[in-house]
């Protein structure tokens, strides 16, 4: 029997994900025998542009550290994205082994590198966690995912939706309903993968909203108007006593710190004192940050 090729010439070789929007494929270019990442975007189901959109999207957003699109196609039941294929995601790597902090440093370095580029041409990711960021073999780190991501509105009168990023990287803006978020939504999330990288499980790991919010007023401490002005003004706030949180004995002796700086200035609770990623990757903590190579060995990527 004949297999059934897609836009012609892709054959699937393997599933590789599923998620609420869709399946991503291993196919194979049966003529170059080149080996692509396909995603299937259901046209019922199509409420972030699809295809189409996202692969207009990311020819416009080239970078090192973005995922690469070849094309996209429509047959009659869906849309699919053509991307070239990536060995391994952050999720995996966590998995697998215990970091150094060099070699957190080296991941974290291109992780800013990429959503600082992102922010620099107006757009937030809004999804951001370890199993949106791929990487390469040769030890190059991809943003993927753009499904959630949206450019920011020049009208800052202009709500954006709450229904975005996965809970366990949400920021207390989100939940508190502020719809009128910005680049920190990116930031904290990627916070959230730094203290990932670290520990080894998510650190804000709730069943739901309310308790994960919970666990960020335990971890880091509980927002009001002292620390974070305007709070009480957002529409879901719950008022809550003055407390600080135990980020300094979670981490005790696991980071260093400037690490824990970092991940203070990162995981601010008020979301206009967060630090930037140009600012973050600025740090002096960077500076011995490991290269490609290094991530290649370390992570046995070849
Ligand atoms: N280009 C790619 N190369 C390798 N793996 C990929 C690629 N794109 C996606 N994946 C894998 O498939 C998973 C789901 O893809 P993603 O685009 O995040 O879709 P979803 O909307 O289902 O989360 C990713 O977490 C990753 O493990
Ligand atoms: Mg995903």
């Amino acid at each position: 029997m004949k297999k059934k090729l897609y836009n012609n010439k892709y054959e699937k070789k393997l599933k590789i994900g599923g998620g609420s929007f869709g399946s991503v494929y291993l196919v194979e270019d049966i003529s170059t025998h080149n080996q692509y990442a396909m995603k299937k975007f259901y046209l019922d189901n199509i409420s972030n542009g699809g295809a189409s959109k996202q692969f207009s999207l990311l020819t416009k957003l080239k970078h090192k550290n973005i995922i690469e699109v070849i094309e996209s196609f429509t047959n009659n039941e869906n849309q699919y994205l053509i991307t070239s294929y990536y060995k391994t995601n952050l999720l995996n790597i966590i998995k697998e082994k215990k970091l150094s902090e060099r070699i957190i440093k080296g991941i974290m370095k291109q992780l800013l590198t990429s959503v600082n580029y992102l922010h620099s041409q107006n757009y937030i990711h809004r999804d951001i966690k370890p199993d949106n960021i791929l990487i390469s073999s040769n030890g190059i780190l991809k943003l993927t995912d753009f499904d959630l991501c949206t450019e920011i509105p020049k009208n800052k009168n202009e709500p954006l939706s709450r229904n975005v990023i996965t809970l366990y990287y949400k920021p207390p803006e989100i939940f508190y309903g502020d719809l009128y978020y910005g680049k920190g939504v990116d930031i904290w999330s990627i916070g959230c993968v730094f203290c990932e990288l670290i520990l080894g499980y998510p650190i804000f790991k709730g069943k739901c909203e309310l308790e994960t919010l919970g666990k960020i007023i335990e971890i880091v401490g509980a927002p009001t108007e002292k620390n974070w002005p305007g709070v009480s003004q957002l529409q879901n706030y719950l008022p809550y006593p003055e407390k600080n949180g135990i980020l300094e004995q979670v981490f005790n002796d696991k980071i260093s710190s400037q690490g824990l700086d970092l991940i203070l200035k990162l995981l601010c609770l008020d979301p206009s004192q967060r630090i930037s990623c140009e600012d973050a990757l600025n740090l002096e903590y960077f500076s011995d940050a490991c290269d490609e190579n290094e991530l290649v060995q370390e992570l046995n990527l070849e």
